[in-house]
């Protein structure tokens, strides 16, 4: 129903964003990967044998951080979208699917789709009967048992807490739910559409979508039951299912216990992971913690969060996903202004398992020691050494020295150096020469590279991806330094989008830098914006290795400002002057050398 192939350019996507990005999110790309490459770990990255082209030593390597992957090799990269497309021989859409079955997450279909016209008011009443319906299955001595039992039992959740946060039990039955509903007046049409019944290939009969699970009503601030988490009781897979975006919900948008913890949060909010440890949270005292709806952080939760408070005290799970998480959501809070801290665990794995292993009173005490984001990072790297080994000390240094370098303000670095100097005890000045040396270094080797690459263009070696560029190298390396700027950040895109830059794809050289700037912009102008995620759907796997690349090197690089940007637009533009100059000269010269070889002619007849 949904397949087209990778390469058909197409106007609207049929699979909605939302539903792509918790697919990625979802998806831990190291571990789907890991399912065909023998993959080890190589710092905060991963390496393997490239499983596209034949090597001996591994240059393919998997950024968790980025959620990407790029063979230093054959040039292959991406998301984890197009590393199945590649390994599984799918379409874009085909892939999208194949990882959302592993995920367990329902790509709406036409008649379900979230642009339909269900008013947003007989979403909600909907979803209110049908939480009802999931209370009154949790308190039925029968029926509710097994969820009654995990829930007072397993997680020790009080009846009052039980209470509070509405919680249900969906029976395991085909019918139960889409019955009851089918009594109240709500068509199958309905229920499909708030994704309380999905649709059976076989018969194209509804059933229950929710079966056999605990039941989170998800609440917006207005007390709308918008949406539902449904959670197994065993170790099964999928963990929890949850509502997909309705006429009435964006995931992306709200906040799980928002509705309670708007009116408590004035000094500052805790920010979790699951839908359980805000339970837990509120219920020994912090009424204050919200939860993301199974998705990473959104800057558009992270605005709503700043409307509501100054500080959020982020306390992900303990664990290496959880952390990576944790870095991802401190700079997508501080983008938005916030006071960003990170609350460090040790010796449960979450804030709910802390809470009931060490009481409310020691999760107070660790909320008063919750570290800014340079600080947290600085103490991960202190605890891997024994700063009082002078071999330690090195490294540690090092490290830390590493770590202040990746800033690109001088005004941060010169204020993390001092921090620095300070606790390890080594001068402030030695700190701030290794650091700058870092800098140089990168930005030699990414020199010396990009040199390298320039020349093996100009020979045509190596670029079949972009064959436009061994014609003019030195504006292809202007054009993908624009590129990756874009790709990177969401400011020049704005920038360009609202004209206050002036670029079109007229503007580049290549037709490969045309295309990326085209999607790429037309993905800005949708409602969510760009996203990599959704590139892959025209763009072959080779073409998004070479993006894939186009970013990594921005990264290395130190300057990535303003000015930087702007000099490279000017620096396009009149590249491409002197091009259609030194074509319009030649054209001239053509004309001049015709009429006096006509003129020689004439003369000599
Ligand atoms: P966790 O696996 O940490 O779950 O996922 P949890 O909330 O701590 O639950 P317990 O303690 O194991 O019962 C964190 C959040 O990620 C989302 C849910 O929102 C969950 O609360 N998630 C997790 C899903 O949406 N689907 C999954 O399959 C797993
Ligand atoms: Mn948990």
């Amino acid at each position: 129903m949904l397949r087209r192939s990778a390469t058909q350019s197409c106007d609207i996507m049929i699979i909605p964003r939302e539903i792509i990005e918790e697919i990625q999110h979802r998806s831990d790309i190291e571990e789907v990967i890991g399912s065909y490459v023998n993959l080890k770990r190589a710092g905060s990255n991963f390496q393997g044998l490239c499983p596209f082209h034949s090597e001996k030593s591994p240059s393919f390597t998997v950024f968790p951080a980025t959620k990407s992957f790029y063979c230093f090799g054959c040039g292959v990269g991406g998301d984890v979208f197009t590393f199945v497309m590649k390994a599984e021989n799918l379409d874009y859409v085909s892939a999208v699917e194949t990882l959302a079955t592993r995920a367990g997450i329902t790509i709406p279909t036409d008649k379900n789709s979230a642009s339909s016209e269900m008013s947003r008011r007989r979403v909600f009443d909907m979803n209110l009967d049908a939480a009802k319906f999931f209370r009154r299955c949790l308190y039925d001595e029968k029926l509710g048992k097994i969820g009654m039992d995990y829930l007072s039992g397993k997680r020790q959740l009080s009846q009052a807490t039980i209470k509070h946060f509405g919680l249900g039990f969906a029976p395991n039955s085909f019918g139960m739910l889409t019955d009851y509903m089918h009594g109240l007046g709500y068509t199958d049409q309905e229920l499909m559409k708030g994704f309380l019944c999905g649709k059976s290939q076989k018969t194209g009969r509804p059933y229950d979508y929710f079966r056999n699970r605990i039941m989170f009503p998800i609440i917006d601030t207005s007390g709308n039951v918008i949406a539902f988490g449904g959670r197994v009781m065993d170790d099964s897979k999928p963990k929890y299912l949850n509502s997909s975006d309705t006429p009435g919900f964006k995931k992306s948008r709200n906040l799980f216990a928002l509705n309670y913890a708007k009116n408590h949060c004035s000094e500052q909010m805790i920010l979790c992971e699951g839908y359980m440890d805000v339970i837990a949270l509120h219920a020994a005292g912090f009424e204050n913690a919200v939860a993301t709806l199974g998705t990473a952080i959104t800057s558009e939760q992270a605005r709503i969060m700043s409307k509501y408070t100054k500080r959020v005290i982020i306390s992900y799970d303990s664990d290496e996903a959880g952390q990576r998480a944790a870095n991802r959501a401190m700079s997508v809070l501080a983008e938005v202004g916030m006071d960003v801290r990170v609350l460090q665990m040790n010796g449960a794995k979450d804030p709910d398992e802390y809470i009931k292993k060490f009481g409310p009173d020691r999760f107070r005490h660790v909320i008063g020691e919750s570290k800014t984001g340079f600080d947290y990072k600085m103490q991960n790297i202190l605890a891997k050494y024994d700063i009082v080994l002078p071999e330690d000390k090195i490294k540690a240094i090092a490290e830390l020295c590493s770590l202040i370098s990746e800033y690109p303000s001088s005004v941060e670095r010169e204020v993390y150096i001092s921090t620095v100097s300070s606790k390890i005890g080594v001068s402030k000045d030695g700190i701030a020469k290794d650091v700058e040396r870092i800098l140089r270094k990168r930005s030699q080797e990414y020199r010396n590279k990009e040199s390298r690459e320039a020349k093996m263009s100009i020979k045509g070696i190596g670029d079949r991806v972009n064959p436009d560029a061994a014609k003019n190298p030195h504006a292809n390396a202007i054009e993908e330094a624009i590129l990756g700027l874009m790709l990177l950040y969401d400011e020049y895109r704005n920038a360009v989008a609202s004209q206050s830059i002036e670029l079109s794809e007229d503007d580049f050289f290549t037709e490969l830098g045309k295309r990326i700037f085209s999607e790429m912009m037309r993905l800005q102008k949708t409602d969510g914006g760009f996203a990599m995620s959704l590139m892959g759907e025209n763009f072959t796997p080779e073409e998004m290795g070479r993006m894939q690349k186009m970013e990594h090197s921005r990264r290395q690089l130190t300057e990535n400002g303003w000015d930087n940007f702007k000099s490279s637009v000017e620096a396009l533009k009149s590249e491409k002057e002197r091009i259609s100059n030194r074509a319009n000269g030649e054209w001239m010269e053509n004309l001049r050398k015709r009429r006096d070889e006509l003129k020689n002619k004439q003369t000599r007849t």
